[in-house]
């Protein structure tokens, strides 16, 4: 029976590109779900957006002097570039700065307020003097109340999960001048989530105990068992959408109040475009409303939202929210800001005509009971063993031999084997176990399954053998051919939701006439002898391990870029008189034997010609050098510095280091082209 259904996927915030991390957690997962859910023939809004509102838009406008208007349009522009190109099936990408949006989500507003829904109350701030502003939100960082990172956000910290209130931070600071802030009264209106605390327990806690996802029923239950207090859904700032009552001037809408309402102005332009109407999509009991999100969306999307909805009174609420945890890269935390991420962008640019790949190892991987970890070694291995080794071996087997043998003709099947009727039959139960795990958000089960039919198939010809039989048995190789040409076409069509440019050239390869989840699940011919298929084309090439390497040490370049940028320069020292200078008697010297001083991690112990005598110098230099590649190396040595006795040995002079921009130790070398620069090779 066909049903209606709601699929949302969190709005990327518009400060930057998409990269994997959000691939993995919410994007695929949901496209897999929108894709399988059409393919059974439900009626699907697939619903996303750019949300353009909040703090880091405006910081970064801040930080590079343009308007938060050019940063949210050059980022829209390239997240939904990106997404299609990509090949993510939304049927809607709206925007929040979009008027429609800005309607709607005001006359939500309005409704509430009309209702007597907020609590109007005047309280007193956070207020950064030197920039006459408010700070809420991001605009301050501070210690987390309850977790004690120093680097919590004002609404939430990042290392715990918890949202809260600026107010509550420790040690507050201004993430614009890094002033201590000021308390300064100012009225906002608040959602009392305490009022709505009997049935956000009862709708989630004894309604959604065994459906939801347990990371997402856990974090619900711990918030409200930890008391639900009311939020404010209004800020003093003026990027936004401004509070539509009176007295709500110079004041607009928390970015976390306006966004999620932007699914509906999504959908309300979807349903415009399509002549469609767009309210039971929203309204209707019999709807099944979805949202994909990443873990730390869940108090939003799980609570407030809900309380939204609810108090607004005509909305429906969502069915489940498959959060997901996060996606690492090579073993550390992705960051925008550290640039430690695989950007969409440039992977579609590094990889052109990958998007399967890509989708297949973040679905394979996916972060949906834990962080996982994302490696390019393991890019490369389940593209290499499996989907071309098993995939792309098979289908490339199968087309290839039916040319060869039939010209394409799909072959009449002789008498059945026990082999080829099992064999049937375990691929018409794939669809159930596909759709058994979809249904339960386990897509990365569902991906692995899908292989094991392509690993059925392989097997299949692999045993049969029909390349050997093809001159004794022609009869016996009709029937192999037919079955594994019916395995192809059953890959070709439950493949879609995963792989849907691998599947849709599958489709054209074999000229496929039934794309239908149902026929497959029936047992139905997919393909009747003597229908004509077409030539055999690579679905899946094999990744070299240049293109790794290459892929690592952009990684490599960010991480130095990093190291770079983080350093702390240490400021000059005071100015020395040249009377004061001139004091020191530099000579150029060769270090003539060196040993690592016994029970000292730093010391090594040196002899050193200065040309004046061979004196010992006893120098910290231990953990970057080793004695013997000390050994032969002219060096610059100060030879009338006070002696002075290190651990019982007297040093009688010091040799000069400095440090590059890097904070790597060097010599000041006399040989060297560059005075700082070190390694050259003494003879
Ligand atoms: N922009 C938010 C994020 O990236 C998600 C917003 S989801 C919505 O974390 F529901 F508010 F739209
Ligand atoms: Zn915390």
């Amino acid at each position: 029976m066909s049903k209606r259904f709601t699929i949302t996927a969190a709005l990327p915030y518009t400060n930057g590109p998409i990269h994997i991390g959000h691939l993995a957690g919410v994007y695929i997962p949901a496209d897999i779900y929108a894709r399988f859910l059409r393919l059974q023939g439900h009626d699907v809004a697939f619903i996303c957006g750019s949300d353009e509102h909040g703090v880091p838009i405006t910081l970064k406008a801040k930080k590079e002097g343009v308007t938060p208007q050019d940063i949210v349009d050059r980022y829209h522009a390239n997240i939904k570039t990106s997404f299609d190109d990509f090949g993510i099936s939304f049927d809607n990408y709206s925007r929040t700065s979009a008027k429609n949006h800005h309607e709607t989500a005001s006359e939500f507003f309005k409704t509430l307020y009309d209702k007597g829904e907020f609590i109007e109350e005047t309280t007193a701030q956070l207020y950064d003097d030197e920039a006459n502003q408010f700070l809420a939100d991001r605009f301050v960082v501070g210690t987390c109340p309850k977790c004690g990172n120093e680097e919590s956000y004002g609404d939430q910290c990042e290392a715990c999960g918890t949202t809260h209130n600026a107010t509550d931070l420790i040690n507050p600071k201004s993430a614009i001048t890094g002033a201590t802030p000021s308390l300064k009264e100012t009225k906002h209106w608040f959602l009392p989530l305490d009022k709505h605390e009997s049935f956000l327990k009862e709708w989630i806690l004894d309604g959604h105990k065994s459906d939801w996802k347990p990371n997402v029923y856990g974090q619900c239950k711990s918030w409200i068992e930890d008391g639900l207090r009311p939020r404010a859904v209004t800020r003093d700032l003026d990027w936004g959408i401004p509070v539509p009552v009176e007295s709500g001037d110079g004041k607009v809408l928390y970015v976390w109040f306006d966004a999620p309402i932007g699914y509906i102005s999504s959908t309300k332009e979807w349903a415009q475009r399509n002549g469609k109407d767009w309210e039971p999509y929203w309204k209707d009991k019999d709807t099944t409303l979805v949202h994909f999100i990443g873990k730390d969306n869940i108090v939003f999307h799980c609570i407030i939202f809900p309380a939204m909805l609810k108090a607004e009174g005509s909305y429906i609420l969502p069915e489940n929210v498959p959060a997901n945890e996060f996606l690492n890269l090579e073993g550390q935390k992705l960051s925008t800001s550290k640039n430690w991420a695989v950007w969409l962008p440039e992977y579609l640019k590094d990889f052109p005509e990958k998007q399967d790949v890509l989708r297949y190892v973040l679905t394979a991987t996916a972060p949906e009971t834990k962080d996982t970890d994302f490696t390019w070694k393991e890019f490369q291995a389940r593209n290499n063993n499996e989907l071309v080794a098993i995939f792309g071996n098979f289908i490339n087997r199968v087309l290839v031999l039916t040319q060869k043998y039939y010209e394409g003709s799909v072959p009449s099947p002789n008498a059945f084997f026990e082999i080829d009727t099992e064999t049937l039959e375990k691929v018409n139960a794939f669809p159930e176990s596909l759709s058994k795990s979809i249904e339960r958000y386990r897509f990365r089960e569902a991906s692995q399954e899908l292989m094991n039919l392509a690993r059925l198939g392989n097997k299949y010809l692999a045993d049969e053998e029909p390349w050997k039989l093809i001159k004794t048995d022609p009869e016996r190789v009709q029937t192999i051919m037919y079955v594994a040409l019916q395995v192809s076409a059953a890959l070709a069509i439950v493949s879609e939701p995963f792989l849907p440019t691998t599947s849709q050239k599958l489709k054209t390869m074999l000229q496929l006439p039934t794309h239908s989840w149902e026929a497959v699940e029936k047992g139905a011919t997919l393909l009747e002898p003597a229908h004509q298929i077409g030539t055999a084309a690579l679905l899946f090439a094999k990744i070299e391990d240049a293109e790794i390497e290459h892929q690592l040490e952009k990684l490599t370049q960010s991480k130095l870029e990093n190291t770079l940028a983080n350093k702390v320069v240490e400021p000059q020292k005071e100015t020395v008189s040249f009377e004061d200078f001139s004091k020191l008697d530099l000579r150029v010297g060769t270090i003539i034997s060196a040993e690592k001083m016994p029970k000292a991690k730093k010391l090594l112990e040196l002899q050193v010609d200065t040309g004046i005598d061979v004196r010992t110098i006893i120098s910290g230099i231990a953990e970057s050098f080793t004695a013997e590649s000390v050994v032969g190396k002219r060096v610059t040595v100060l030879v009338n510095l006070a002696p002075r006795a290190l651990r019982g040995v007297e040093s009688q002079g010091m040799i000069l280091m400095t440090e590059t921009p890097e904070g790597k130790l060097v010599f000041v070398n006399p040989d060297a082209a560059h005075p700082v620069a070190n390694g050259l090779k003494i003879s």
